[in-house]
């Protein structure tokens, strides 16, 4: 049984091999009608619970049709419907569902419910975005870049924006996949000193440049994600608003990198702020692709983690 919890905390190896299985999960479903099952059904009688302290719309979705897709079942609960958001600790409570369910995904707040949950779980425990990474994000786009450009080892990702969760994720993965990341965003919203260090430790470059627009020349790909997340206070909004607009990524900004730069927003975006229209929807944005592949690439997480 293992825990997918982190990329930085999974094997390089194990992380390869369940991008590997996505594709051929992704291809074997070809033209398929969505609620068909599998040809191989590895979830056949087991039940995941999916557990969501934050909105989801992505996650909860692409989680619930992968187990259905595999044979399994699931079981969608709200941290605040649950005896967890009324004082029952973590640890009593991965103890009872362990008792119930075959695997837990979780979507919380503090990484230490996670961390708690996976201590105390004798299922396997799911990271389905804490207020410091979204793993399972990342490896749909790592998934993405290779479906379109090919193996993404070497190759230049730029980060627009604040350097948040999803980012800390790239960063793990730019250790782990071999890429290169340049963060360009305000210096009051770099990315943590923790997670730029791993990416270089494993011999990436991480740059920090804070002209957007020198920071996209030569890039492969340019990310952008929402300038307020779920665990930031609304009262910080003006003020992020503020210190972002000038890392929004538009045409003029897109025209700086080179004509066949990908353009990834891991979603929900808010158009007109951190990304316009005209990127969202113009020939070099993978954003649906990106979507879909949440499925594929979390399927393959599933199967990883119950070792079927
Ligand atoms: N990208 C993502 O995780 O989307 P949701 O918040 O809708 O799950
Ligand atoms: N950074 C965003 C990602 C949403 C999928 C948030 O945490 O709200």
């Amino acid at each position: 049984m293992n825990h997918f919890l982190d990329i930085h905390k999974t094997d390089k190896t194990d992380l390869r091999q369940i991008i590997d299985s996505a594709r051929a999960i992704k291809d074997s479903r070809n033209g398929r009608p969505k609620a068909a099952l599998d040809d191989e059904l590895p979830l056949k009688d087991r039940m995941v619970a999916l557990i969501f302290e934050k909105p989801s719309t992505r996650t909860r979705v692409s989680f619930d049709v992968g187990v259905r897709q595999m044979g399994g079942q699931t079981m969608v609960l709200s941290g605040s419907d649950m005896q967890l958001g009324h004082g029952e600790t973590i640890a009593d409570t991965a103890r009872v569902l362990s008792r119930y369910v075959d695997m837990i995904m979780i979507r919380t707040f503090d990484e230490s419910v996670l961390e708690e949950m996976a201590e105390f779980a004798s299922v396997p425990v799911i990271n389905g975005l804490t207020d410091r990474s979204h793993p399972c994000q990342i490896m749909a786009d790592v998934m993405t870049f290779e479906e379109h450009r090919g193996p993404i080892a070497r190759k230049k990702v730029v980060w627009c924006g604040d350097g948040n969760n999803v980012c800390a994720s790239f960063l793990h993965a730019a250790g782990q996949f071999g890429f290169d990341l340049t963060f360009t965003g305000p210096v009051q919203l770099d990315p943590e000193m923790e997670f730029v260090g791993f990416a270089r430790n494993a011999g990436s470059s991480v740059v920090i440049e804070r002209d957007p627009a020198k920071a996209v020349a030569d890039a492969d790909l340019v990310v952008a994600d929402t300038w307020v997340s779920m665990h930031d206070s609304q009262s910080a909004r003006e003020r992020r608003h503020n210190m972002l607009r000038p890392y929004q990524v538009n045409q003029r900004l897109m025209e700086q990198a080179k004509p066949d730069t990908l353009f990834m927003h891991c979603l929900p975006a808010h158009r007109g702020e951190e990304v316009t229209s005209e990127v969202m929807d113009g020939p070099n944005s993978v954003i649906w692709d990106e979507a879909e592949n949440r499925l594929h690439a979390q399927k393959a997480i599933m199967r990883w983690c119950l070792g079927t």
